[in-house]
């Protein structure tokens, strides 16, 4: 039979004090400048011991193909009590398979609580079988964006919550969402600031280079002139000289790209419809291609409801351009490439898994049939410099680049793609309205 937890107004209130305190122990612990994710194993041992609960814990939400799932990411337990972050029932679980109710709580911002015995039918097999009598959830909205939950388990005896109760844990779930989201904010700013830096030395080394190059010309030319005319002129100096021609060629296409990536002009945004614009550079990605692959700009693109964006055109055809001449680098005996262009809003984009704010997205998308990526270059695609084309036959600034002008757009750049099976790059800029 089930009992409820003997309450004298005394217990209750020592219950209310202390579980203010834990809140307050983990505001402290939350606002230290370490990663959320080191202090939150503590933070739930202070909230499941003031609450006298079995277990707190956390899910993350992940939305894909229109469904959230749900996973468990981090678990205190009372003594006794057993554990479930290796249940593997609780990873990836659809929230549209009997919990529909809590997916609309919590993206509300509003809490599930009460006692399993009074839960739906549907509800209650998955919470049974983890012995937990009574429940509270609180939603983590990161921002705006419905992060996740943490959550309260009584397994012992049914845990009659008090709204002040709610109220003030309610609190520490607000606290980690803005914990989150500060972190977030918090490591893109660095990431923009390093890569700002890393731009005004490529621009510094591009602009040395350039003059190094330019007296290395004019000396070759002083050289190759003062040889014709003292008729020591061969065929050997003739191919010498073809040689500083072609490095110093091979030179001056690294400062472009160098001052492409620093992007030392200024953009000039426009309002662009996006097929059009590839069907205007199709001809350059196919020289570009040098035959090496075949090309197909899929026909959808040609219709008129695809949203607009608003971007310097020709960053854009440089986006197209990078990213069809790294497809045709990973099909070195020939392929196909597709260049598919949609607008997407959040609920039916495709692969879920790119966390793209919600909203309208024009998405282009470039996908080819070449060797893919391991896991470790896949990490690593986006960092300037970073390539695995040996031979100086890349720069990594590809991109970065790439990288640098979506994001300054407003959009996202994506990629999925593993050994032997393909790469597929998503770029989502915002559809103009
Ligand atoms: N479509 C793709 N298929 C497989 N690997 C890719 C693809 N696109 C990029 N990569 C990997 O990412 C790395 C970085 O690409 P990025 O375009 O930044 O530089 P790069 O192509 O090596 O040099 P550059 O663009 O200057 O010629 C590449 O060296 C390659 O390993
Ligand atoms: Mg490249």
């Amino acid at each position: 039979m089930e009992h409820h937890l003997p309450r004298s107004p005394e217990a209750k209130l020592a219950r209310r004090d202390a579980v203010l305190a834990a809140v307050t122990r983990a505001s402290e612990l939350l606002s230290e400048p370490r990663p959320w994710e080191l202090l939150v194993a503590q933070a739930l041992g202070e909230l499941g011991a003031a609450t006298r609960v079995s277990r707190t814990y956390i899910f993350e939400v992940e939305r894909r193909d229109g469904v959230d799932l749900v996973s468990q990411r981090f678990e205190w337990c009372a003594v006794g009590v057993t554990p479930q972050i290796d249940n593997p029932s609780l990873q990836g679980m659809p929230l549209d398979n009997g919990f529909t109710r809590w997916g609309e709580l919590l993206r509300a911002g509003q809490p599930v609580f009460g006692d399993i015995g009074d839960f739906p039918e549907s509800e209650r097999p998955i919470l049974e079988v983890q012995e937990i009598k009574s429940i509270l959830v609180q939603p983590i909205f990161e921002g705006s964006r419905w992060w996740g939950f943490m959550g309260f388990d009584a397994c012992e005896a049914v845990h009659s919550w008090e709204r002040v109760e709610v109220d003030t844990l309610r609190i520490a779930a607000l606290l980690l969402g803005a914990a989150i989201h500060r972190q977030n904010r918090e490591s893109l700013l660095r990431e923009s600031q390093k890569l700002e830096a890393l731009g005004r030395m490529a621009s510094s080394v591009a602009h040395d280079l350039n003059n190094f190059l330019i007296v290395i010309s004019g000396a070759k030319q002083l050289l190759q002139d003062e040889v014709r005319s003292s008729g020591l002129h061969s065929h050997e100096v003739d191919s010498y000289s073809s040689m500083i021609d072609q490095a110093v060629a091979r030179a001056n296409a690294l400062t472009t790209r160098l001052l492409e990536f620093s992007k030392r002009r200024t953009s000039v945004p426009a309002i662009v419809s996006l097929p059009e614009l590839l069907r205007n550079e199709e001809p350059l990605l196919r020289q570009a291609m040098r035959g090496r692959a075949r090309l197909r700009i899929v026909d959808d693109c040609a219709r008129r409801t695809i949203a607009p964006v608003r971007i310097d055109p020709t960053e854009l055809a440089q986006v197209a351009l990078n990213l069809v001449v790294n497809a045709c680098d990973a099909m070195p005996s020939g392929g196909e490439i597709v260049i598919d262009v949609s607008t997407v809003t959040a609920p039916e984009r495709p692969a879920c898994t790119d966390q793209i704010p919600d909203g309208a997205w024009t998405l282009l998308r470039v996908i080819d049939e070449g060797h893919g990526m391991d896991a470790e270059v896949l990490a690593q695609a986006f960092e300037p410099f970073f390539t695995t084309k040996a031979n100086n036959q890349g720069t990594g600034l590809g991109l970065s680049t790439v990288k640098r002008i979506v994001q300054a757009a407003g959009g996202h750049a994506r990629v999925s793609s593993a050994p032997g099976r393909g790469t597929e790059f998503r770029i989502y800029l915002p559809a103009h309205r």
